[in-house]
């Protein structure tokens, strides 16, 4: 069922829809996609808008991808980025995973995974995207010097991803030793989660881990295939 207050965005209108990334499974030239070379931040999950429509209006020399898997959502993002003044920002629909095999290598230098579905029934929990496989794709699509950061009220997941992590060692570099997280840190743009749980009175965890120089095994792609290495 969708909510009264989403029903506006069932239809995208021609702006909205200028802003919302083309679908299918071709590979993504952030360069053609933005008509301009420039740093590129990701957002993954990117809920209702709230953080990459800000963002990206507090930095119009930079680009933002945001991946979102509800259509509805999606529209509700492009709406947000026009409301900001934001045009460097392409909302893409689908799943997380597929668009992070569009990316090119090392094309990142921020990615943001803010509130994840947090599948918090032992018996979900491998539904979670943070699996070991996809934060080697985050590693791919990284540049050397980029940052991960991750927040979540469910702080299993938070310490899943961290033991995650050690399973991909070299790769990418602890930012809040000695524990490798954080809890509550401020932000500067709250997302709608993170918002909704801080009334509740929950307790944040962040991670920020920094992108090494060492290059990225290839990836496992879940069903068996693997992802070949550039140049093999
Ligand atoms: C709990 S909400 C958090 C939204 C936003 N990040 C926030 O903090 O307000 C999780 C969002 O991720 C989206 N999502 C979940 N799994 C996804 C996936 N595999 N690919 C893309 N989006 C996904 C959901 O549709 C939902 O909008």
């Amino acid at each position: 069922m969708v909510a009264p207050g989403m029903r506006i965005y069932r239809v995208r209108n021609e702006r909205q829809a200028s802003l919302v990334g083309p679908p299918g499974h071709a590979p993504i030239d952030p360069a053609v996609l933005f008509g301009r070379s420039a740093p590129l931040r990701l957002e993954i999950g990117c809920g209702h808008g709230e953080f990459i429509s800000q963002m990206a209006a507090s930095h119009p020399a930079e680009d933002f991808i945001g991946v979102e898997h509800d259509p509805l959502r999606v529209t509700k993002n492009a709406h947000k980025c026009l409301k900001e003044g934001a045009s460097n920002v392409r909302v893409f629909g689908g799943d997380a995973v597929d668009l992070l095999r569009r990316l090119p290598d090392a094309c990142m230098h921020r990615v943001y995974v803010l509130f994840p579905d947090p599948w918090p029934k032992p018996g979900q929990r491998r539904r979670r995207l943070m699996t070991r496989s996809t934060l080697l794709e985050l590693a791919r699509i990284t540049a050397p010097g980029g940052r991960l950061i991750f927040g979540s009220d469910t702080h299993n997941y938070t310490f899943q991803v961290l033991a995650n992590l050690t399973t991909t060692p070299g790769l990418w570099r602890d930012c809040y030793k000695p524990n490798g997280f954080r809890f509550d840190i401020p932000t500067r743009f709250p997302t709608v989660f993170e918002r909704y749980k801080k009334e509740e009175g929950c307790t944040i965890a962040y991670l920020l881990q920094e992108r090494t120089a060492a290059p990225a095994p290839p990836a496992i792609i879940p069903g068996g295939r693997h992802r070949r290495p550039p140049g093999t």
